[in-house]
């Protein structure tokens, strides 16, 4: 019985993956018109995992948003994550919201999100089942992709547990062309890990990609994320962007240092800015650095372009893969931006504009010191920095007084 069942929508799906691992179909790119800007949001796993999956859950981060004015500053979307249905599909092969976490269904909670000005996102699995164990879309993508257009779904993350062995760009694919055919602009979040070198196809395929195994609390687990993401900086644009993780600020572990750390990486590599803490108990030193207007303006930036490493100078260290590096910098529309990062303990870090690439040539420039706001004109820019802590420098290069 049960391999009947399976069988086919596996055999389908490998075939679709031949269909379109094939160089022509490549070159299709995904033009949902969303996600021009990396996603701003909250998702629920961060939380408590399977019991945040619920209603009253969605609809706490979705009043949080409002009264602690998250909302006027560009956060849009309330994700919720693994486990938000039955464990089974129905018998006429639809998936089930689990009536104990949402009494009025999904559609009715995205409806009241909708009315209060945000957007409503769920998740699901490219595999048989969820990594918890629930329903996954192998074999059903049309369906699926169906069910969330009719509730009123806006962003889709899509986990790889549970699936076939070989290059899991087929699958996603798969699940692409469901979502266009179910005719609602749903922003596509791949969450594949950052296998099958996803960044040199993610683009043709979602609107985000997870580049890295999963964020942990700890300072490592950032600093190691950032650093692989810096590598692939030139991958990313407007309409898809690496995703280096939910964030951990607000949950303990990181300090304050090291939470306006990742949240400044975050920012200048573009990433989608998934909060994942519980709104109603967020600390106010945590709260005020998710709420930095100046640096949420670096990943709204029109331009879309992620900041990556340079090397200022022969006496600098050679950046180590898989090492975070203190020396950043990254195009803006209105300017360079260039950040110093304390990677190991507090130390005094400078660098001279003309060591700056994108800054062509010496010169003075008006700068902007965005984590607290202070300002400056000149040929270089310092910061002495406590261990973990960055600083991050716009240059207004519209302003260059060298004559
Ligand atoms: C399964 O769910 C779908 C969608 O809600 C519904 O239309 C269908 O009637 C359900 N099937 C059964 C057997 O309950
Ligand atoms: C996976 O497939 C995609 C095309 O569908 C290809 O670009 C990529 O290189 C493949 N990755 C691996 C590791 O085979
Ligand atoms: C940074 O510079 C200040 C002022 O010169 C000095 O007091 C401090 O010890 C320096 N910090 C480090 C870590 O070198
Ligand atoms: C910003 O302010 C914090 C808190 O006062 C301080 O610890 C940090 O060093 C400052 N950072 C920069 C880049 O000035």
């Amino acid at each position: 019985m049960i391999q009947v069942f399976y069988t086919l929508p596996l055999l389908l799906a490998i075939a679709n993956s031949v269909t379109y691992a094939s160089p022509v179909e490549l070159k299709r790119r995904l033009d949902n018109g969303l996600g021009k800007t990396p996603a701003l949001g909250w998702n629920s796993w961060n939380v408590g995992q399977c019991s945040a999956a619920t209603a009253t859950s969605a609809l706490a981060a979705a009043n949080s948003f409002l009264t602690l004015g998250l909302k006027d500053l560009g956060y849009t979307y309330i994700n919720i994550d693994d486990c938000w249905s039955l464990k089974s599909r129905n018998s006429s092969g639809f998936i089930v919201p689990d009536p104990t976490k949402w009494p009025n269904g999904i559609k009715a909670v995205a409806d009241e999100i909708h009315s209060m000005g945000l957007k409503f996102g769920l998740y699901g699995c490219s595999g048989t089942q969820t990594c918890a164990g629930f329903p996954g879309s192998l074999g059903y993508e049309a369906r699926d992709a169906a069910t969330l257009a009719e509730w009123g779904v806006d962003y889709w993350k899509y986990d790889n547990c549970n699936t076939p062995s070989g290059n899991s760009s087929g699958r996603f694919m798969t699940m692409r062309d469901a979502l266009e055919g179910a005719r609602r602009p749903i922003l596509y979040s791949l969450c594949q890990w950052g296998r099958d070198s996803v960044w040199t196809w993610g683009k043709t395929v979602g609107n985000s990609w997870r580049m890295s195994g999963d964020i942990e609390v700890k300072w490592a687990s950032v600093a190691s994320i950032a650093s692989q993401a810096a590598d692939i900086s030139s991958l990313a644009g407007p309409g898809g962007f690496n995703d280096l993780d939910m964030m951990e600020i607000g949950n303990g572990g990181l300090n304050p240092a090291e939470e306006r750390t990742h949240f400044a990486l975050w920012c200048l590599a573009k990433s989608p800015i998934i909060l994942g803490t519980d709104l109603t108990k967020i600390p106010a030193s945590s709260l005020q650095i998710i709420k930095n207007k100046a640096l949420l303006s670096i990943s709204q930036d029109p331009l879309g372009k992620a900041a990556t490493t340079f090397i200022p100078d022969s006496t600098s260290p050679v950046p180590v893969s898989g090492k975070l590096y203190p020396y950043w910098t990254g195009h803006l529309s209105d300017g360079v931006v260039v950040a110093l990062i304390a990677v190991d303990s507090a130390v005094n870090l400078s660098v001279k504009f003309a060591d700056v690439p994108g800054l062509g040539g010496a010169g003075s420039y008006k700068w902007k010191e965005l984590v607290n706001g202070t300002t400056g004109y000149g040929t270089s820019v310092k910061a002495s920095l406590e261990a973990h802590d960055i600083a991050v420098f716009k240059v207004m290069t519209g302003e260059n007084h060298n004559g």
